[in-house]
């Protein structure tokens, strides 16, 4: 069972476009067999959808508090990290490898992971997974850089 820092259970906010959608189905599963908690904010066919509709809903559950995690999937990954970065105190981390799945809680403690079912196999994905929701962020350094993220600058 994945806790939080307050040892509340982690609930993890789950979204997917079209191209994402196998993958979020899996990750739903994966999730359920290990006991940890998610919200599934769709896409709930793999009919093509807009991804900044849906990762905008499950980003906004992240940065409210209603889910402490989120997993975000498209073709790329990319489509939704840069969507949920708009949300305050959002994350998110579009990772193609378990290393920068890993680097991403120790360095940047980010809180939404970002993944394309187009570049990543299952197996891969699943690693990446289980090391973003086990990491916790190394603090110090790393810490006093992460609260620079969130300072609001102008255009
Ligand atoms: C959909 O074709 C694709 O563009 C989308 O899933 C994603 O990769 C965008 O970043």
């Amino acid at each position: 069972m994945v806790r939080s820092a307050r040892n509340r259970i982690t609930t993890v906010a789950l979204a997917s476009d079209h191209a994402g959608y196998a993958y979020k189905e899996k990750t739903a599963k994966f999730l359920s067999a290990l006991g940890i908690s998610y919200r599934d904010y769709g896409t709930f066919t793999p009919d093509p959808v807009d991804y900044p509709d849906v990762a905008h809903s499950a980003a906004i559950a992240v940065s409210d508090g209603t889910c402490r995690f989120g997993i975000f999937i498209c073709g790329t990954g990319i489509g939704m990290s840069i969507v949920a970065n708009k949300h305050r105190d959002v994350r998110a981390a579009a990772c193609e490898s378990t290393t920068a799945a890993e680097l991403s809680r120790l360095h940047n403690n980010a809180n939404v992971l970002c993944f394309g079912e187009r570049l990543t196999s299952w197996p891969k994905a699943k690693k990446m997974i289980l090391l973003f929701l086990n990491t916790n962020p190394e603090g110090g350094r790393h810490a006093r850089r992460v609260r620079k993220i969130h300072i609001l600058t102008s255009r």
